[in-house]
């Protein structure tokens, strides 16, 4: 299939273009966008032939359910079996933006879409290229992180492009990817609203709109046995190839420990990427020294880290050590995510 790739300025979008997009998707073709989290991969939600269409340009098991992108919330009804008032608070407060809610779906969305669940995960982005792209394609676009399963999630086009040529039948190439880390996922089907994934907006934040909130325990125990309750959290993801190895301790102490292990990995005649940080980049001795950011700042650190890994991976590095950031708030998605590329090996010193 030959992917047309189209430069989309969000500031002074061309219509005509994303008009053209809403046709595919309402063909049962497939469009990437961006979003404000991560790019999407997008098709027809209400289309169960798109969403097998969009598990397997990703190589994703179809147990694990797609996120439903609206553009507004007259939209949400039809979809929906009914719309908790605590679901109108969230709304209010958050959307557009990057929180993802579950509810109980209604008809007219196929299993395919939602992985065989009775329940559907619905967002209404605030990028302005894909609320006017959700619009011209009908206004339910199902939409997965537009990576190959198992890669970490697109936050520039040429990732989106090295990951999806070929395999869609449109690229829009926008900027305006602030965030870097895809949204938090809240289920509100329960008693008490259950954060599935950490994002941009945190549990202190939910709170202030909803009163308690809790946090699915496989998020905050690493060892829980349980498995997670949003499927897709359950696989390895944002893997780069390197074995990754997170080193958390006293900051000096941690410098001091990874320089350590990568003379002993010289040695073995192997190559050290790094993952530091404004402040200790120049503290380091490995072969390819990356900030993520300033230790501080935890939306400098969200945006760069997917870039980093996907990076590595271009590189000729054998292992991996990074060091481990405040879970304050993005710090929690940070966390979660480094961990999950690390498959969880972390030292602690
Ligand atoms: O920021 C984002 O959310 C990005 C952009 C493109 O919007 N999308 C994204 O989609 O990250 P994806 O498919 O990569 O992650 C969706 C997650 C998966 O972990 C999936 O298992 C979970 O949401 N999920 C979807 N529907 C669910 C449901 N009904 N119940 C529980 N978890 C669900
Ligand atoms: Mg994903």
């Amino acid at each position: 299939m030959e992917t047309k790739v189209i430069t989309i300025d969000h500031k002074d979008m061309d219509e005509a273009v994303l008009q053209e997009a809403g046709v595919i998707i309402q063909n049962g073709g497939l469009v990437a966008f961006p979003t404000e989290t991560v790019y999407g991969l997008g098709g027809d939600a209400l289309n169960k032939e798109s969403s097998k269409k969009i598990y397997a340009a990703k190589g994703r098991p179809s147990d694990n359910p797609l996120i439903v992108h609206i553009c507004s919330m007259e939209d949400l009804k039809a979809i929906v079996k009914e719309i908790p008032e605590a679901v109108e608070r969230l709304a209010e407060a958050f959307w557009p933006g990057p929180l993802t809610i579950i509810m109980h779906k209604s008809e007219v969305v196929p299993k395919e879409t939602t992985g065989g669940l009775d329940t559907v995960a619905v967002r209404m982005p605030s990028h302005p290229v894909a609320l006017k792209f959700i619009e011209c394609a009908g206004g339910y676009v199902a939409a997965p992180s537009a990576n190959v399963s198992g890669r970490p999630s697109p936050t520039k086009a040429q990732y989106v492009i090295e990951d999806m040529n070929g395999k869609v039948d449109m690229i829009l190439d926008g900027d305006g990817i602030d965030i870097g880390l895809e949204s938090t996922i809240v289920d509100m089907t329960g008693d008490i609203p259950m954060i599935l994934r950490p994002g941009y907006i945190t549990k202190d934040m939910l709170e202030k709109v909803l009163g308690e909130v809790t946090i699915d325990k496989t998020i905050l125990d690493v060892n829980c046995k349980e498995p997670p309750k949003a499927p897709g959290m359950r696989y390895r993801h944002y893997a780069p190839k390197a074995q990754l190895t997170i080193v958390e301790g006293e900051v000096a102490k941690t410098i001091q420990t990874i320089n350590d292990f990568t003379k002993a990995a010289h040695v073995r005649g192997e190559r050290v990427g790094i993952i530091g940080t404004e402040e200790t980049k120049s503290d380091y001795i490995g072969d390819s020294i990356k900030s993520v950011g300033k230790r501080q700042d935890e939306e400098s650190i969200a945006r760069t880290l997917y870039t980093i890994l996907r990076e590595f991976d271009d590189e000729d590095i054998n292992v991996i050590y990074s060091e481990s950031f405040s879970e304050c708030n993005m710090g929690q998605a940070i966390m979660n995510r480094l961990l999950k590329a690390a498959g969880h090996q972390i030292i602690y010193v």
